[in-house]
Protein backbone atom coordinates (compact mmCIF):
# COMPACT_ATOMS: atom_id res chain seq x y z
CA UNK A 1 0.00 0.00 0.00
CA UNK A 2 1.46 3.30 -0.58
CA UNK A 3 2.36 5.79 2.64
CA UNK A 4 -0.34 7.78 4.12
CA UNK A 5 0.74 10.73 2.59
CA UNK A 6 0.97 9.72 -0.79
CA UNK A 7 -3.01 8.66 -0.93
CA UNK A 8 -3.27 12.11 0.98
CA UNK A 9 -1.61 14.27 -1.37
CA UNK A 10 -2.83 12.63 -4.06
CA UNK A 11 -6.22 13.20 -3.32
CA UNK A 12 -5.76 16.57 -2.50
CA UNK A 13 -4.87 17.17 -5.67
CA UNK A 14 -7.22 15.32 -7.78
CA UNK A 15 -10.14 16.01 -5.59
CA UNK A 16 -9.60 19.29 -3.02
CA UNK A 17 -6.82 21.57 -4.11
CA UNK A 18 -9.40 23.10 -6.98
CA UNK A 19 -11.97 22.30 -5.86
CA UNK A 20 -12.17 24.23 -2.80
CA UNK A 21 -11.09 27.11 -5.02
CA UNK A 22 -9.60 29.07 -1.47
CA UNK A 23 -8.24 32.38 -2.74
CA UNK A 24 -4.87 32.48 -0.62
CA UNK A 25 -3.87 29.21 -2.15
CA UNK A 26 -2.70 30.13 -4.99
CA UNK A 27 -0.23 32.73 -3.21
CA UNK A 28 3.24 32.14 -1.76
CA UNK A 29 2.99 35.47 -0.20
CA UNK A 30 3.50 35.72 3.21
CA UNK A 31 1.27 38.00 4.71
CA UNK A 32 -1.57 36.61 2.72
CA UNK A 33 -1.20 33.48 3.70
CA UNK A 34 -0.88 34.97 7.71
CA UNK A 35 -4.61 37.22 7.26
CA UNK A 36 -6.39 34.15 5.33
CA UNK A 37 -5.18 31.92 9.00
CA UNK A 38 -6.41 34.45 11.26
CA UNK A 39 -9.56 35.18 9.22
CA UNK A 40 -10.32 31.12 9.19
CA UNK A 41 -9.72 31.04 12.93
CA UNK A 42 -13.55 31.79 13.72
CA UNK A 43 -15.22 32.32 10.44
CA UNK A 44 -16.33 29.45 7.71
CA UNK A 45 -14.49 29.11 4.70
CA UNK A 46 -17.26 30.63 2.82
CA UNK A 47 -17.06 33.53 4.71
CA UNK A 48 -13.35 34.07 4.11
CA UNK A 49 -13.36 33.45 0.39
CA UNK A 50 -15.85 36.74 0.04
CA UNK A 51 -13.82 38.57 2.42
CA UNK A 52 -10.17 37.83 1.78
CA UNK A 53 -9.38 39.31 -1.54
CA UNK A 54 -11.27 43.20 -0.90
CA UNK A 55 -8.80 43.50 2.39
CA UNK A 56 -5.73 42.06 0.49
CA UNK A 57 -6.59 45.00 -1.94
CA UNK A 58 -7.00 47.66 0.91
CA UNK A 59 -4.11 46.47 3.04
CA UNK A 60 -1.50 44.37 0.91
CA UNK A 61 1.62 44.59 3.19
CA UNK A 62 2.14 44.39 7.50
CA UNK A 63 2.84 48.00 6.89
CA UNK A 64 -0.42 49.20 5.71
CA UNK A 65 -2.50 46.93 8.41
CA UNK A 66 -0.14 48.16 11.21
CA UNK A 67 -1.45 52.04 10.17
CA UNK A 68 -5.40 51.25 10.93
CA UNK A 69 -7.11 53.77 13.41
CA UNK A 70 -9.81 51.54 14.95
CA UNK A 71 -12.99 52.70 13.35
CA UNK A 72 -11.25 51.47 9.62
CA UNK A 73 -10.24 48.24 11.55
CA UNK A 74 -13.70 47.87 12.28
CA UNK A 75 -14.87 48.48 8.86
CA UNK A 76 -12.42 46.61 7.25
CA UNK A 77 -13.43 43.45 9.53
CA UNK A 78 -16.80 44.02 9.61
CA UNK A 79 -18.79 40.58 8.76
CA UNK A 80 -15.93 38.78 10.09
CA UNK A 81 -16.44 39.31 13.49
CA UNK A 82 -14.43 38.59 16.79
CA UNK A 83 -12.59 41.61 15.95
CA UNK A 84 -10.18 40.78 18.39
CA UNK A 85 -8.30 39.14 16.16
CA UNK A 86 -7.93 42.26 14.13
CA UNK A 87 -6.76 44.25 16.80
CA UNK A 88 -4.11 41.11 17.13
CA UNK A 89 -3.34 41.31 13.94
CA UNK A 90 -2.89 44.77 13.61
CA UNK A 91 -0.31 44.82 16.98
CA UNK A 92 1.25 41.95 15.34
CA UNK A 93 2.22 44.13 12.14
CA UNK A 94 3.48 46.33 14.43
CA UNK A 95 5.97 44.34 15.86
CA UNK A 96 6.94 42.65 12.30
CA UNK A 97 8.16 46.81 11.87
CA UNK A 98 9.87 46.91 14.68
CA UNK A 99 11.71 43.64 15.00
CA UNK A 100 11.91 41.76 11.30
CA UNK A 101 11.95 45.40 8.87
CA UNK A 102 8.04 44.72 7.84
CA UNK A 103 8.97 41.13 6.38
CA UNK A 104 6.90 37.90 8.24
CA UNK A 105 9.51 35.74 10.07
CA UNK A 106 10.46 32.18 8.68
CA UNK A 107 11.83 30.89 12.15
CA UNK A 108 8.77 29.10 13.92
CA UNK A 109 9.67 30.23 17.29
CA UNK A 110 10.20 34.06 16.10
CA UNK A 111 6.41 33.55 14.43
CA UNK A 112 5.46 32.64 18.08
CA UNK A 113 6.14 35.73 19.77
CA UNK A 114 4.06 37.12 17.50
CA UNK A 115 0.46 38.66 19.20
CA UNK A 116 -2.19 36.28 17.86
CA UNK A 117 -0.22 33.59 16.66
CA UNK A 118 -0.54 30.65 18.44
CA UNK A 119 0.42 26.57 17.88
CA UNK A 120 -1.99 26.33 15.38
CA UNK A 121 -1.38 29.43 13.22
CA UNK A 122 1.98 29.63 13.84
CA UNK A 123 2.52 25.53 12.00
CA UNK A 124 0.13 26.94 9.39
CA UNK A 125 2.55 30.04 8.78
CA UNK A 126 5.62 28.09 8.72
CA UNK A 127 4.54 25.32 6.63
CA UNK A 128 2.34 26.82 4.05
CA UNK A 129 4.16 30.25 2.98
CA UNK A 130 7.97 28.77 4.23
CA UNK A 131 7.67 25.40 3.23
CA UNK A 132 9.15 23.96 6.91
CA UNK A 133 7.79 20.77 8.06
CA UNK A 134 5.55 22.19 11.43
CA UNK A 135 2.27 20.37 12.00
CA UNK A 136 -0.79 22.81 11.99
CA UNK A 137 -3.00 20.71 14.02
CA UNK A 138 -6.83 22.50 14.37
CA UNK A 139 -9.65 20.73 14.84
CA UNK A 140 -10.30 19.04 11.69
CA UNK A 141 -6.58 17.34 11.83
CA UNK A 142 -7.61 16.37 15.55
CA UNK A 143 -10.37 14.22 14.36
CA UNK A 144 -8.90 12.48 10.97
CA UNK A 145 -5.91 11.53 13.41
CA UNK A 146 -8.05 10.47 16.00
CA UNK A 147 -9.48 8.25 14.13
CA UNK A 148 -7.08 6.90 11.77
CA UNK A 149 -5.23 5.96 15.16
CA UNK A 150 -8.24 5.35 17.00
CA UNK A 151 -6.88 7.35 20.25
CA UNK A 152 -9.70 7.45 22.67
CA UNK A 153 -7.99 9.81 25.32
CA UNK A 154 -9.35 13.09 25.60
CA UNK A 155 -8.84 15.35 22.74
CA UNK A 156 -7.68 18.33 24.05
CA UNK A 157 -5.58 16.91 26.68
CA UNK A 158 -2.04 18.17 27.05
CA UNK A 159 -0.90 14.32 26.60
CA UNK A 160 -2.87 14.05 23.56
CA UNK A 161 -1.34 17.28 22.11
CA UNK A 162 1.83 15.65 22.13
CA UNK A 163 0.69 12.36 20.36
CA UNK A 164 -0.70 14.02 17.87
CA UNK A 165 2.03 16.06 16.96
CA UNK A 166 4.30 12.93 16.90
CA UNK A 167 2.06 11.14 14.41
CA UNK A 168 1.51 14.02 12.25
CA UNK A 169 5.11 14.60 11.95
CA UNK A 170 5.67 11.22 11.53
CA UNK A 171 3.35 11.05 9.03
CA UNK A 172 4.10 14.37 6.98
CA UNK A 173 5.67 14.66 3.49
CA UNK A 174 8.87 16.45 4.10
CA UNK A 175 8.66 17.45 0.16
CA UNK A 176 4.93 19.19 0.77
CA UNK A 177 4.87 20.26 4.30
CA UNK A 178 1.99 23.36 3.27
CA UNK A 179 -0.04 20.86 1.32
CA UNK A 180 0.03 17.81 3.41
CA UNK A 181 -1.46 19.96 6.38
CA UNK A 182 -3.95 21.99 4.29
CA UNK A 183 -4.94 18.40 2.28
CA UNK A 184 -5.23 17.31 6.37
CA UNK A 185 -7.71 20.14 7.59
CA UNK A 186 -9.51 19.76 3.85
CA UNK A 187 -10.25 15.69 4.32
CA UNK A 188 -11.76 16.73 7.86
CA UNK A 189 -13.42 19.46 6.66
CA UNK A 190 -14.95 17.37 3.49
CA UNK A 191 -14.77 13.68 4.16
CA UNK A 192 -14.20 13.11 7.43
CA UNK A 193 -16.73 15.23 8.90
CA UNK A 194 -17.73 15.40 12.52
CA UNK A 195 -21.04 13.79 12.16
CA UNK A 196 -21.79 11.11 9.04
CA UNK A 197 -17.93 11.03 7.45
CA UNK A 198 -17.68 9.78 4.00
CA UNK A 199 -15.57 6.80 4.83
CA UNK A 200 -16.08 5.11 1.70
CA UNK A 201 -14.87 8.59 -0.37
CA UNK A 202 -11.70 8.84 1.92
CA UNK A 203 -7.82 8.10 0.90
CA UNK A 204 -6.97 6.63 4.30
CA UNK A 205 -9.94 3.92 4.86
CA UNK A 206 -7.97 0.94 4.10
CA UNK A 207 -6.00 1.05 7.39
CA UNK A 208 -8.46 3.48 9.30
CA UNK A 209 -8.60 1.75 12.98
CA UNK A 210 -11.82 3.55 13.69
CA UNK A 211 -13.48 2.64 10.35
CA UNK A 212 -12.22 -1.18 11.38
CA UNK A 213 -13.93 -0.98 14.95
CA UNK A 214 -16.72 0.85 14.05
CA UNK A 215 -15.88 3.97 16.55
CA UNK A 216 -15.72 6.69 13.64
CA UNK A 217 -18.58 8.14 15.22
CA UNK A 218 -17.48 8.16 18.73
CA UNK A 219 -14.14 9.94 18.04
CA UNK A 220 -12.29 11.92 18.90
CA UNK A 221 -13.54 12.61 22.58
CA UNK A 222 -13.83 15.91 22.71
CA UNK A 223 -13.96 17.98 26.80
CA UNK A 224 -17.57 18.29 28.97
CA UNK A 225 -19.10 20.91 26.58
CA UNK A 226 -19.40 24.02 29.37
CA UNK A 227 -23.27 24.89 29.48
CA UNK A 228 -24.60 27.71 28.09
CA UNK A 229 -26.21 30.62 30.01
CA UNK A 230 -29.52 32.46 29.23
CA UNK A 231 -28.98 36.23 29.47
CA UNK A 232 -31.76 38.81 28.04
CA UNK A 233 -30.52 42.05 27.11
CA UNK A 234 -32.23 44.86 25.89
CA UNK A 235 -31.82 47.55 23.57
CA UNK A 236 -34.01 50.71 22.40
CA UNK A 237 -34.61 52.37 19.20
CA UNK A 238 -34.45 55.46 19.52
CA UNK A 239 -35.62 58.26 16.66
CA UNK A 240 -33.57 61.10 15.86
CA UNK A 241 -33.38 63.29 12.81
CA UNK A 242 -34.93 62.68 9.28
CA UNK A 243 -34.53 58.33 9.44
CA UNK A 244 -32.10 58.90 12.03
CA UNK A 245 -31.57 56.95 15.09
CA UNK A 246 -29.22 57.19 18.15
CA UNK A 247 -26.21 55.16 18.86
CA UNK A 248 -23.32 54.78 21.62
CA UNK A 249 -19.89 53.34 21.40
CA UNK A 250 -19.64 49.97 23.38
CA UNK A 251 -17.03 50.89 26.42
CA UNK A 252 -13.36 49.89 26.65
CA UNK A 253 -13.27 46.28 28.38
CA UNK A 254 -17.08 45.41 27.21
CA UNK A 255 -17.53 43.01 24.76
CA UNK A 256 -17.29 44.23 21.56
CA UNK A 257 -15.51 47.50 22.41
CA UNK A 258 -15.00 50.16 20.35
CA UNK A 259 -18.53 49.25 18.19
CA UNK A 260 -21.82 50.99 17.68
CA UNK A 261 -24.78 49.63 19.37
CA UNK A 262 -28.24 50.64 19.82
CA UNK A 263 -28.53 51.86 23.57
CA UNK A 264 -28.81 49.42 25.96
CA UNK A 265 -27.81 48.90 29.87
CA UNK A 266 -25.13 46.40 28.24
CA UNK A 267 -25.38 43.11 26.08
CA UNK A 268 -24.21 41.05 28.99
CA UNK A 269 -26.02 43.13 31.59
CA UNK A 270 -29.42 40.33 32.39
CA UNK A 271 -32.46 42.45 32.16
CA UNK A 272 -35.99 41.17 33.03
CA UNK A 273 -38.61 42.70 30.62
CA UNK A 274 -40.37 45.79 32.72
CA UNK A 275 -37.79 46.41 34.76
CA UNK A 276 -36.17 49.19 35.42
CA UNK A 277 -34.69 49.91 32.18
CA UNK A 278 -35.09 53.56 31.85
CA UNK A 279 -33.04 53.73 34.65
CA UNK A 280 -30.09 51.92 33.74
CA UNK A 281 -30.25 53.79 30.54
CA UNK A 282 -29.79 57.00 32.63
CA UNK A 283 -27.15 55.64 34.67
CA UNK A 284 -25.12 54.68 31.44
CA UNK A 285 -26.04 57.82 29.39
CA UNK A 286 -27.03 60.30 31.59
CA UNK A 287 -30.08 61.33 30.09
CA UNK A 288 -33.93 60.57 30.29
CA UNK A 289 -35.92 58.24 28.36
CA UNK A 290 -39.30 56.77 28.15
CA UNK A 291 -39.30 53.65 27.00
CA UNK A 292 -42.30 52.05 24.88
CA UNK A 293 -43.62 48.84 23.19
CA UNK A 294 -41.19 46.25 22.18
CA UNK A 295 -40.21 46.37 18.67
CA UNK A 296 -38.54 43.09 18.03
CA UNK A 297 -36.37 40.18 19.75
CA UNK A 298 -33.52 38.63 18.20
CA UNK A 299 -31.04 36.01 19.48
CA UNK A 300 -27.24 35.96 19.34
CA UNK A 301 -24.80 33.75 21.30
CA UNK A 302 -21.56 34.90 22.16
CA UNK A 303 -19.23 32.65 23.58
CA UNK A 304 -20.91 30.59 25.90
CA UNK A 305 -23.90 33.21 26.46
CA UNK A 306 -27.07 32.54 24.75
CA UNK A 307 -28.54 36.01 24.01
CA UNK A 308 -31.97 37.36 23.36
CA UNK A 309 -31.98 40.71 23.31
CA UNK A 310 -35.21 42.68 23.00
CA UNK A 311 -35.39 46.13 21.14
CA UNK A 312 -37.66 48.48 22.19
CA UNK A 313 -39.31 51.63 20.97
CA UNK A 314 -38.36 55.16 23.14
CA UNK A 315 -38.09 58.50 23.04
CA UNK A 316 -35.80 61.26 24.39
CA UNK A 317 -36.56 63.56 27.43
CA UNK A 318 -33.60 65.53 27.66
CA UNK A 319 -30.37 66.33 25.55
CA UNK A 320 -28.85 62.94 24.28
CA UNK A 321 -25.40 63.60 26.40
CA UNK A 322 -21.60 62.68 24.89
CA UNK A 323 -21.95 59.02 24.96
CA UNK A 324 -24.55 58.72 21.69
CA UNK A 325 -24.92 60.49 18.17
CA UNK A 326 -27.43 60.15 15.94
CA UNK A 327 -26.89 58.02 12.90
CA UNK A 328 -28.42 56.49 9.58
CA UNK A 329 -29.12 52.56 10.02
CA UNK A 330 -28.92 52.40 6.54
CA UNK A 331 -25.38 53.14 6.51
CA UNK A 332 -23.58 49.68 5.41
CA UNK A 333 -20.28 51.45 6.66
CA UNK A 334 -20.99 51.74 10.43
CA UNK A 335 -19.29 49.35 12.53
CA UNK A 336 -22.36 48.23 14.59
CA UNK A 337 -22.22 45.39 16.97
CA UNK A 338 -23.81 41.99 15.39
CA UNK A 339 -26.57 42.21 17.96
CA UNK A 340 -27.26 45.53 17.05
CA UNK A 341 -26.84 44.41 13.67
CA UNK A 342 -28.82 41.71 13.47
CA UNK A 343 -31.81 43.79 15.44
CA UNK A 344 -31.35 46.60 12.96
CA UNK A 345 -32.12 44.40 9.85
CA UNK A 346 -34.99 42.38 11.69
CA UNK A 347 -36.44 45.88 11.34
N1 LIG B 1 -8.69 26.23 7.75
C1 LIG B 1 -7.76 27.05 8.24
N2 LIG B 1 -6.75 27.23 7.38
C2 LIG B 1 -7.04 26.50 6.30
C3 LIG B 1 -6.39 26.26 5.08
N3 LIG B 1 -5.23 26.85 4.81
N4 LIG B 1 -6.98 25.43 4.23
C4 LIG B 1 -8.17 24.87 4.54
N5 LIG B 1 -8.83 25.05 5.64
C5 LIG B 1 -8.28 25.86 6.54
Amino acid sequence: MRSFAARLLDWYDRFSREARDLPWRDKQDSWGIWVSEIMLQQTRAEVVREAFPRFMSLYPDPSSWAEVDDDELLRAWSGLGYYRRARLLRKAAKQVQKKHGGELPRDPQALGELAGIGQYTRGAIASIAFGLPEPAIDGNVERVFARFFSISAEIKKSSTQRRLKELVLEKMDPGRPGDFNQALMDLGARVCKPRDPDCAACPLNADCRAREEGSQDKLPLMPARRKSIPVSAAAVLVPRGRGGVLAARVPSGEINEGQLELPGPGILTGHEPGSALEDALAARYGCKMRVGGLLTRIKHSITHHRITLSLYEAALDSSPGGAMEAVDPMDPELPWSTPSRKALRQL
